[in-house]
């Protein structure tokens, strides 16, 4: 009998697992990278590794009969179904204005899925390692941060729309490691593209190949990261503060200064925990144990408060100082309960003025960082120096559509879009910098109607 191929929803499989049948699909299914997820000859009588493809994004799964393949019902019958098709997307608006509206809705909608996802998986093994002396479940993790890459990879501003409001200190560490490799994964982006412009300005400009003592020149942390190292090096930042599982929380919630005997617990989770608990899961990858190591030393010579005291920034790698810099933005930018959340804008300028001049790879990252933080992200509303509150529909120009008057009593009629570009400057129309952004996940609490879809 020739194959016979049914295609039918996840969801429907779901149903008829979960009343007791069984399918074997008969074809390997896969991810969108192509990853295998599911193997064409294993019989899944639960839901699991059903809600795992789920979580993958496939929507539908081929069924071919005639092989090994099949679906059967809870008698073991076989099950009749018509093949099915993919429900159709929500109608598409119709402006520009809107589409774009309607594309900053479904990544806000995305990220917020997306990181309660990754949240859950941190907590799980963060639970696993206290339960188990250690040991935990990586596969788990792993997958997460893959989705988080590719996720981050196709919209290099995922990350403004990450919360940075906390107040236990349970969920600051499963979002502060969260935000910590989105905005890191987007760093190293950046990192990559400014270095193969740079490359390829270099071979452009001179007409003869680069000397061998040139080559040489060239410090060993100026390298391109390949994807699968990239991949890697996200999951080192996911991961970089587990070792805080290990520290005391009275310690680590402490409001002030800490004592000596204090600071030195703390700095166990980075220069002991880590590397103890990844040596005890076997994880003995070189970007995850750096990165756990050393992701508070010293980014130049004199810098304070760092650890290991010993290491010299010299021997730091630049994925490691990316991750110290995304630390450190995303504990100055988050709300806590016992501090406000600074300004973006400034806690940027102050990075950029503590660590830009120091040599020329930090000035190399600072340059990626700036360039993937981005002030103005789309999505998020400024003030403007009139009074105005301003949605920004997109943060090239920027192109902004105000929504209130001058008192901040919301406008009546819907407005037009405004780029503030030089001759909108010109006319008085600004953003007031000293004012912080707010980002995408506040604003819509307090946008009108006609700028969220749902
Ligand atoms: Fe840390
Ligand atoms: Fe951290």
């Amino acid at each position: 009998m020739a194959d016979e191929e049914i295609r039918i929803s996840i969801d429907k499989l779901i149903e008829i697992v979960q009343a007791g049948g069984k399918i074997r699909t008969g074809v390997d299914v896969l991810n969108k990278q192509g990853r295998l997820i599911l193997e064409r000859d294993v019989l899944v009588a639960d839901v699991g590794p059903l809600l795992r493809v789920k979580k993958f994004g496939v929507e539908l799964i081929s069924i071919v009969s005639g092989g090994n393949g099949g679906l059967w019902d809870e008698t073991g019958q076989p099950v009749v179904v018509k093949t099915e098709t993919v429900p159709a997307p929500k109608p598409a608006p119709v402006s520009e204005i809107d589409r774009r509206i309607y594309e900053i809705e479904g990544l806000r909608q995305a990220a917020a899925e997306k990181a309660s996802l990754a949240k859950k998986s941190l907590r799980n093994a963060l639970r696993q390692i206290q339960e188990n002396g250690g040991k935990f479940d990586f596969e788990p993790i792993d997958d997460t941060v893959r989705e988080l890459f590719d996720f981050v990879s196709q919209n290099e501003t995922a990350f403004s729309y990450l919360t940075r409001e906390i107040f236990s200190y349970d969920q600051y560490l499963y979002n502060h490691s969260l935000n910590v490799c989105v905005i890191g994964t987007v760093i190293m982006k950046k990192f990559n593209e400014n270095f193969n412009a740079m490359v390829n300005n270099h071979l452009n400009n001179i007409p003869t190949s680069i000397s061998a003592a040139a080559a040489k020149a060239v410090p060993q942390s100026f390298k391109y990261f390949q994807n699968d190292e990239l991949q890697d090096i996200s999951a080192g930042f996911f991961m970089h503060d587990m070792g805080k599982v290990l520290v005391e929380k009275s310690i680590l919630n402490k409001k002030g200064r800490l004592s000596k005997s204090e600071f030195e617990v703390v700095k166990a989770h980075s220069t002991r925990n880590g590397i103890q608990i990844l040596e005890k899961n076997h994880l003995i990858n070189p970007y995850l144990c750096k990165i756990s190591h050393y992701h508070h030393a010293r980014l130049f010579e004199d810098e304070e408060r760092c650890y290991p005291a010993e290491t010299s920034p010299l021997d730091i790698p630049a994925y490691v100082k990316v991750c110290k810099l995304a630390d450190i933005f995303d504990a100055m930018t988050s709300k806590r309960c016992y501090k406000e959340a600074l300004n973006p804008v400034g806690v940027v300028a102050d990075i950029f003025h503590k660590y830009a001049q120091k040599d020329t790879l930090l000035q190399f990252i600072i340059h990626a960082f700036v360039r993937a933080v981005g002030i103005y992200p789309s999505g998020s509303v400024v003030s403007l120096i009139n009074g105005q509150l301003a949605y920004v529909l997109d943060s090239e120009g920027p192109a902004l559509i105000a929504f209130t008057d001058v008192d901040g009593r919301p406008l009546t009629t819907k407005p037009d879009i405004v780029v503030l570009d030089k001759k909108a400057e010109e006319g008085g129309l600004k953003i007031d910098r000293r004012k912080a952004p707010m980002d995408p996940v506040q604003a819509h609490k307090i946008l009108p109607a006609y700028l969220k879809t749902s």
